[in-house]
């Protein structure tokens, strides 16, 4: 289905979806007719998310570098929506801004454990009740660091690449079951984000970015949404730049 209820009748979950890009994807998921579980850590922002979206959006409280809350958080989204056509993992940190050599390990390990190993809990949660269905949509949210590896910024570089080998995995594994898995890869969009970056790092990514703005969540999500939608059948393991021109491969 296209046009303006192209998610009608879906399931979506999307991971960090009570901010940035993943609040402004489940805002439009359930404009155009799903019904969308955000799944993320800040109790405050997701109680917020859903006086702003309304009905349509279950909050579930979790913190996906836990396995077993993860696991609890799908059985929360199977019993109010009943099973998952889509997911959109976006709950990400960027961790510190230094050099790798004077990178503090506990900030290195939280990083990897938000952005690799919380979105492979998720990913891997999702896929059973999806081949179920016998139909999915998978869309990882990773990031041009991933691709091109920004200084100072080597665990957030690091899980970021990490995302697009699993994406490329992962889509291998259920090419055969209508189930699509992808990537984005975005340049710098002003979101809450920022506040865990230095101002010297966000002026370094602004100037990479031949358009020469930041994206905004809008754009992203229009991606996404393509990502998410029936319409995206014969595309998996695929890496979607949006960048500004940043990234031409
Ligand atoms: N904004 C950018 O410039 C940009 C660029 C490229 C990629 N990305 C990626 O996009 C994704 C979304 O970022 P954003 O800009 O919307 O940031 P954001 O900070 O606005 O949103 C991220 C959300 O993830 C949630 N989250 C963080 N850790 C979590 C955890 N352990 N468990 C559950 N939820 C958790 C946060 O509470 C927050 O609501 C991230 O993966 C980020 O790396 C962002």
């Amino acid at each position: 289905m296209s046009g303006d209820r192209r998610f009608q009748g879906r399931r979506a979950v999307v991971t960090g979806g009570a901010s940035g890009i993943g609040f402004a994807v489940a805002t439009r998921f359930v404009s155009e007719g799903a019904q969308v579980a955000a799944w993320d850590i800040g109790p405050s922002t997701l109680a917020d998310a859903r006086s702003r979206i309304g009905d349509s959006l279950t909050s579930i409280h979790v913190d996906i570098t836990d396995p077993a809350g993860v696991h609890a958080a799908m059985e929360q989204t199977l019993s109010a929506l009943g099973g998952v056509d889509i997911l959109v993992a976006s709950a990400g940190i960027t961790g510190p801004n230094t050099t790798t050599w004077e990178y503090p390990v506990d900030a290195w390990r939280r990083v990897i454990d938000v952005n690799l190993n919380g979105l492979f809990y998720c990913n891997r949660a999702v896929v059973p009740t999806m081949l179920e269905g016998g139909y999915g949509r998978i869309i990882n949210v990773a990031s041009i660091a991933g691709k091109e590896g920004n200084p100072n910024a080597s665990a957030y570089s690091a899980s970021k690449a990490a995302v697009i080998g699993l994406t490329k995995s992962l889509g291998k594994e259920l090419a055969k079951n209508n189930i699509t898995v992808n990537c984005v890869t975005p340049a710098a969009v002003r979101t809450p984000i920022f506040d865990q970056m230095s101002q010297t790092h966000i002026d370094f990514m602004l100037s990479k970015i031949p358009i020469g703005r930041f994206g905004t969540v809008e754009e992203v999500t229009a991606l996404i949404c393509w990502l998410a939608s029936e319409e995206c059948s014969f595309t998996t393991g695929g890496v979607f730049d949006i960048s500004g021109g940043r990234a031409t491969y």
